[in-house]
């Protein structure tokens, strides 16, 4: 069965989503998977609908000629719809949120999902603000809903990281979590390492395109807290207040204290990190002194990495990019894969260990 999209936001990730499914399609139906983008909404580059879905080349084409208005017209094909247009009224199963959102108030995509979950549509998404910020009201209502809500990328873009405490770590408590979530300021210690100055690192980073448009939110932390605060809530069930997390940047380290520090055995290093105490839990985000021994320790430059301590499997370490265009679009492919596979498996999602009513109630006829 077709599994029909609209993508809300054609930015850099929506676009690497478009191209991966352009490349992937043949392989993906193979396996079964049928993936048709239906629609496209985009307040700066335009918008279009067609309910027998739209052409990957031409819709890409369009894209680099600057605007969606250049897509062919055909019978049938919508223009100009605005977001929520686009999410009510069209005939999609998945909403992929990839709108511009302000991360301090999660708007706009935190009104798209609840607006994709209450016309019976499941949203996967890439953005950090609505799962920091309304997990537990988005989550309900996607459940009251009978829909399915996935952000796998919101942590460490296509590294698995939710999927792998949520699925393969089952059966763990896990008691901490500790990580380097953010690439700027991991990068831009070990240029410090170096013997390179903040400032140089600074700018090195964002000529490379991996620092956030402000990068106060990488240098101050705030990037890192809005991952932690997804984890915290997502793997641990433990909402955070925002206000109340210690967070410090990495503007006092200088490379003469990392170098010394380095000579002694030990490496600053930006950490996140989530201690579990009963039905409470303790957040940080702060630069820490890692002993050499740490697998976090050895992660270097743009590289993320977060240590899961389970109770019975142990420390558990994750490694890879967190963030990239590339890796951000496979976010968004494992987490559809993932929803359609669920699906076909009659609402029952082992992800997340939740085995939906509706679907306990279909069984129950049946037997
Ligand atoms: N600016 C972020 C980083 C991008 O440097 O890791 C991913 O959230």
């Amino acid at each position: 069965m077709t599994h029909h999209l609209a993508l809300i936001g054609f930015g850099t990730v929506g676009q690497a989503l478009a191209e991966i499914l352009r490349e992937r399609g043949k392989m993906l139906q193979k396996q079964g998977l049928d993936i048709q983008v239906n629609a496209v909404s985009d307040p700066l580059k335009g918008s279009l609908y067609h309910p027998e879905g739209l052409d990957l080349n031409l819709l890409l084409q369009a894209e680099k000629r600057g605007h969606l208005d250049f897509y062919p017209e055909r019978d049938g094909l919508q223009r100009g719809w605005n977001s929520f247009k686009t999410i009510e009224d069209t005939d999609v199963d998945t909403v992929v949120e990839v709108s511009y959102t302000d991360i301090r108030t999660g708007q706009p995509a935190i009104d798209h999902c609840r607006r994709a979950f209450q016309s019976g549509k499941n949203v996967v998404m890439t953005n950090k603000g609505p799962v920091a910020l309304a997990y537990h009201e988005l989550s309900k209502m996607a459940r009251d809903c009978g829909v399915d809500w996935k952000y796998e990328g919101t942590v460490m873009s296509g590294t698995p990281v939710i999927r792998t405490a949520r699925s393969a770590l089952v059966g763990n408590e896990i008691t901490e979590i500790r990580g380097i979530f953010n690439g700027t300021t991991n990068y831009m210690l070990s240029q410090m390492e170096e013997g390179v100055r903040f400032s140089e690192a600074l700018e090195s980073a964002q000529s490379l395109g991996m620092a956030e448009a402000d990068p106060t939110s990488d240098i101050e932390g705030y990037d890192v807290l809005y991952k932690v605060m997804i984890l915290a809530q997502v793997v641990m069930g433990i909402p955070v207040d925002r206000d109340k997390v210690i967070r410090k940047g990495i503007r006092d380290l200088s490379p003469e204290m990392i170098r010394q520090s380095l000579q002694e055995g030990k490496r600053w290093k930006m950490v996140g990190s989530i201690k579990k105490n009963g039905n409470e839990c303790q957040v940080a985000v702060q630069p820490v002194l890692l002993s050499l021994s740490d697998p976090l320790s050895g992660i270097g430059g743009a590289m993320n990495g977060v240590t899961f301590v389970c109770d019975l499997a142990g420390p558990i370490t994750v490694v890879g990019a967190g963030a990239g265009r590339r890796e951000t679009g496979y976010a968004l492919l494992s987490d559809l894969i993932h929803l359609i596979r669920e699906e076909e498996n009659d609402g029952i999602r082992g992800e997340e260990t939740i085995i939906r009513q509706d679907a306990l109630e279909r069984r129950e006829k049946v037997d």
